[in-house]
This record gives C-alpha cells, structure tokens and sequence, in this order.
C-alpha cells in the first residue's frame, strides 16, 4: 500500500530462552503449531531450513520420539535457505547436517526433501535449477512470488543470514530468487534465497544463541537497530518475524 512502511526485522521484541535447548523445545513447539495451521488451512506446510550450527538442536528436537505426530510429516515440504557448493555428504553440507539431524528421523517421504544442488563448476545453473523448482512447487504470494509459510534463519557475527554475506552482489539482486555467492573471506562458492523470496514468506524464525553473538545482537537491536547496515536487516518482511535467542546471545540486549 502506498505511504506505508515496510516493517523492519528488527521491530520484533527477541524471545529469549535460559539455553539452546529451551529455545529448541518453544521453536519446536511453534513449528509444529505453524504446520498444523497450514495444513488445517488446506496446503502442505513449505519449510526452508537454516544451516550452520545453530539449528541443530531444534531439528533434533523436532524428531524427538514423544514429538511423533505432532506434525503430518506426508504434507510438510522440506527446502533450505542456502547450500555451500559441497558435496552432500561432506561435512559443511546444511543438508547432511538436516538429514542427520532431522530428516533421516522423521516420516518424510524423499520427494518432500528439496536439497540446493550446489557445484562449483555449475553454480549459476544449479541456482537458476533452484529458482526454477521453486516457482513450480511453491504456492505463490499478492506479488506472485512463491511464498514459504515458514523461513528459518540464523545470522552470523558479521550479520550474514542465509548465504547473504556483507559486501556481495547478491546484497543488490531483486529479480532472481536464488543467486550464487562467491565469499571471499571463506574462498568458496555458495548458493543462497534472495531478498524477494525471504520477504514474501508468512513467517520468519531468526534463531541466535551463544556468547559470540553478543556484538551482533547489539548492533542489530541496539546501537543500529534503525538501519540496514546489515545483511539481516535489509529482509523487509511481508509477514510475520519472530527472534529466538538464548539467554548467552541475549546480554547482547543489554547495554554495553
Ligand atoms: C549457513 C547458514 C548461515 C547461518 C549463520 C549462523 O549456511 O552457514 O545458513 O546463514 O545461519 O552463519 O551460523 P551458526 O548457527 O553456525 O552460528
């Protein structure tokens, strides 16, 4: 609408847990409540996962044995966020690290699973292969664009989230919905969701815990919390937020 402000990702009050598993257990618990909402509204619950290590702890949560059927495993559509151009089974792969954790636990059938191909040597087409399977199996927003119920990110202490590292071109990029990334600090290539589909899901998860997040968590919701310097910040959110930290991420609320 004309005249209204798109709203920051940082307007949300962060809920803050005692440690990485309570905010496993309550982000768990919103997820479980996200899917049956989507599914009780008629479509499969479309899921994009966050890497690194944060989330670990929620995807073991999520396949816990007294969690079983909590969630219609058979409608939930699983995709990821961002891939680093590895391998599936090496060891920085966000998808071994969810298929370890969370996707090898649960009754989801292997055609729900959307892993990010990512190869060095076809990173734009493997991208473009990306954008292709979303605009065919995602259901699609107001502005047409696929539009996922739910996102989960996390956010390093230079303010990256997903692959969208300070300082790159796809910082820019508003027309494809997955880009490649070169990241020169890590020399490697990554393949990464784009602003405009991060902005048009229903739902964002921001999960942040451990003490080296203080700076950032600072820097996001206190001393820049009206800009856009960083990477997490730039997101204009069409739809809900929330941000999960643990109580060691969370001093960084406090003043210095
Ligand atoms: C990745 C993630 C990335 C991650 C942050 C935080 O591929 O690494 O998608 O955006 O969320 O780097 O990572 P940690 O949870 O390991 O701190």
């Amino acid at each position: 609408m004309q005249g209204t402000r798109a709203m920051r990702m940082t307007e949300t009050t962060p809920i803050v847990h005692a440690d990485v598993q309570a905010m496993a257990r309550a982000c768990a618990d919103r997820i479980e409540h996200l899917a049956r909402q989507a599914q009780e509204a008629g479509h499969d619950f479309h899921l994009a996962l966050s890497g690194g290590s944060t989330p670990a702890a929620l995807y073991r949560e999520l396949a816990a044995p007294e969690r079983r059927g909590h969630v219609d495993w058979d409608r939930v559509q699983v995709f990821f966020g961002d891939e680093r151009a590895v391998p599936p089974d090496h060891a920085d792969s966000n998808f071994r690290m969810a298929r370890e954790t969370l996707l090898d636990q649960v009754p989801l059938p292997a055609a729900n699973i959307h892993p990010i191909q990512a190869r060095p040597d076809r990173i734009e087409a493997d991208a473009a292969a990306y954008e292709a399977l979303l605009r065919r199996t995602l259901p699609t927003g107001p502005d047409g664009l696929p539009r996922f119920d739910l996102v989960l990110l996390g956010t390093g202490p230079d303010g990256h989230t997903a692959s969208l590292f300070p300082g790159t071109p796809a910082l820019e990029e508003r027309q494809r919905l997955v880009v490649p990334v070169w990241v020169e600090r890590l020399e490697s290539w990554r393949i990464s969701l784009s602003y405009p589909v991060l902005d048009a899901a229903r739902h964002i998860m921001v999960l942040v815990a451990g003490s080296g997040k203080v700076d950032i968590v600072r820097a996001l919701f206190v001393t820049h919390a009206d800009e856009r310097r960083y990477p997490i910040q730039r997101i204009q959110p069409s739809g809900c937020v929330e941000w999960h930290l643990d109580r060691a991420a969370a001093r960084g609320l406090e003043p210095a």
